[in-house]
């Protein structure tokens, strides 16, 4: 079973309905799932997670600041692929 962390950013609810539909999909195959807006939720990634899917909406040609914000400071972690060697 894996734990993934679904962080998004949505001004007019689109792409919150998405996420939540995603972690939905994810729950019905059996894997742990958290949505999480980051519009308040902590600038960090919960210890524990085996994925991480940023969703983000675009306006004007940009993803929100508190997005962006979100992804420079977990580069490291977003950018990390684990690889199943099973
Ligand atoms: C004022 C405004 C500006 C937008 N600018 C863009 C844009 O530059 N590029 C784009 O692909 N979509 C743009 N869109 C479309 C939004 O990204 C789209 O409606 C999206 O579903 C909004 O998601 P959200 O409800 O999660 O914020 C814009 C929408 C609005 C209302």
């Amino acid at each position: 079973m894996a734990t993934i962390y679904i962080a998004y950013g949505s001004v007019e609810g689109q792409t919150a309905r998405i996420a939540e539909y995603i972690a939905d999909v994810i729950r019905a195959h059996g894997h742990e799932a958290e949505t999480a807006d980051l519009k308040q939720a902590p600038n960090s990634i919960p210890d524990g997670q085996d994925g991480v899917i940023v969703a983000a909406s675009v306006h004007v040609g940009k993803h929100e600041g508190y997005v962006a914000d979100f992804v420079h400071n977990n580069r490291r972690a977003v950018s990390h692929q684990r690889r199943n060697t099973d």
